[in-house]
């Protein structure tokens, strides 16, 4: 049994929890830092499949993410910007292959103007709504009632509209089926990203990537922690009063300190025995905190072969199951590789396919984006997040359908010596690193400036 004291345990070494510990120690407090895993970085990884260098989890920046920004910087890391010269497709849903300039996916001008219509709406309700404190707006209650789908229904009677709009939260953020998730945390989540219409601007939301991969600034601000960093250490269970807690975690290692930081995602807070247990509210209030579902797909080929074509690598499609497709080519590399994204529902039904059904399908869809060459790739791979015992979804924890008016003003409190972390509990930044990174700087605040009162 290894016994250890320290001023504060932090639990989870994604960016929040190692952006916490950073913080703290910047402050002058010991910490230990808790990982389950055998490596740092959480949801971030970047990982060396079949010799190439691909981004398992987060690696994108918005010019919205300054927190994560200036902490990449400050990592001495530097960033550089994806490929999206040339045409996009997009392939819709009567099959027909359509190449096109801009962010806005080709429409009959009609459905055109309504998406815009139904944007510039979504973006006015998104600053009203904002991305702190959803609850307090005063039509909160309502919003947070009807699922986005019917909202949509209610404001346009144009499918195609319809779709295209929903995809943008539903599909490439939330990564829920519409109907599950309320309009309040669908502005919400458009408010975290700055407006609606910057989830619709792919060139925004997926702007920079980390040179050398999204992991390094996990790794980097472990980088000091030594002998404090506890990789292997699932924690089991946690005592806790008003004097303090003690952290039980695998390998008989049990940490002793005044506080600690949770900074493991909301979903994953009932894995881990309280004792005492959680006030009621709380154990109520995490069971309406769920993952979507998303599988991010790579394929690397020994040339970036859409580029002599003149296509940019991006595409989109309502139906096909891939229904995101990007030039993820690593800097300074000539090669090529491309990710895509099956999300939400379609994300459980090709789960269904056995390895090798599901293989071929998914670079039948890449076919059909970029052409026949992207039939055979040099290296496939697929992000399942969904298998990950320390995560279970990707990318990130909303609320159920009416779970912000109803828990949301205490989901982020600290609970006695407890205090949360996560990108999820995050309003600006809500899902992405940047959430991460501000939270994780929030719960350190909350610990010092704590201590320094009493
Ligand atoms: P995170 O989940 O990263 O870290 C929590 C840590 O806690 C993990 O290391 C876990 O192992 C550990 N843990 C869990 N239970 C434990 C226990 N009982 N004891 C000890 N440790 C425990 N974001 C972005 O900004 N841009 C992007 O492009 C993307 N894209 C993207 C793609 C995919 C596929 C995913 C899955 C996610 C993204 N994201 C993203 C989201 C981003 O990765 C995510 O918001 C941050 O990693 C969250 O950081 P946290 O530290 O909050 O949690």
């Amino acid at each position: 049994m290894s016994v250890i004291t320290r001023d504060v345990v932090v639990v989870g070494a994604g960016p929040s929890g190692l952006t916490a510990a950073a913080e703290l120690r910047k402050a002058g407090l010991s910490v230990a830092v808790l990982e389950a895993r055998d490596r740092v970085g959480g949801r971030t990884w970047t990982g060396d499949i079949d010799g190439a260098m691909i981004e398992i989890g987060g690696q994108w920046l918005s010019p919205h993410h300054t927190a994560a920004l200036e902490l990449v910087a400050e990592l001495g890391l530097e960033t550089f910007s994806r490929y999206r010269d040339g045409r996009s497709v997009y392939l819709a849903a009567d099959g027909v292959r359509h190449e096109f300039t801009g962010d806005v996916f080709p429409a009959p001008e009609a459905t055109a103007k309504e998406i815009d219509r139904l944007l510039a709406l979504l973006d006015e309700l998104a600053a009203e709504v904002g991305a702190e404190e959803p609850w307090t707006h005063p039509n909160a209650e309502e919003l947070d009632a009807i699922p986005f789908s019917i909202w949509l229904e209610r404001q346009s009677d144009d499918e195609y509209a319809r779709e295209t709009v929903s995809f943008y939260v539903s599909g490439a953020m939330l990564t829920k089926p519409a109907h599950t998730f309320s309009t309040l945390q669908a502005l919400q989540m458009a408010a975290a990203q700055s407006s609606f219409t910057a989830l619709a601007t792919d060139t925004f939301m997926l702007d920079k990537r980390v040179i050398g991969g999204m992991q390094q600034v996990s790794q980097r601000l472990a980088a000091g922690l030594g002998d404090d960093l506890h990789l292997n250490s699932p924690v089991r269970r946690i005592e806790w009063s008003d004097a303090g807690v003690t952290v039980f975690a695998d390998g008989e290692l049990r940490v002793r300190a005044e506080r600690v930081v949770l900074a493991v995602p909301p979903n994953l807070y009932s894995t881990i025995s309280f004792d005492p247990p959680m006030p009621r509210r709380r154990h109520q209030m995490y069971q309406h905190m769920s993952f979507g579902f998303v599988v991010k797909v790579h394929a690397v080929y020994s040339t970036p072969f859409w580029r002599a074509k003149g296509l940019s690598g991006t595409g989109f499609s309502d139906t096909d199951f891939v229904s995101e497709i990007y030039d993820n080519t690593n800097h300074g590399m000539d090669n090529g590789a491309l990710v895509g994204f099956i999300a939400g529902a379609q994300a459980d039904a090709v789960f269904e396919m056995s390895p090798e059904d599901r293989r071929r399908a998914i670079l039948a869809c890449l076919v059909k984006y970029l052409g026949p060459e992207a039939a055979n790739p040099e290296v496939y791979y697929e992000s399942d997040w969904g298998a990950e015992e320390w995560t279970r979804g990707a990318y990130g924890v909303s609320f159920d359908l009416g779970g912000l008016t109803r828990y949301g003003r205490d989901h982020r409190e600290p609970l006695g010596p407890i205090h949360f972390a996560c990108s999820d509990l995050a309003g600006h930044g809500f899902q992405h690193v940047d959430g991460a990174v501000r939270m994780g700087k929030r719960a350190a605040a909350a610990i010092v400036s704590q201590r320094t009162l009493v």
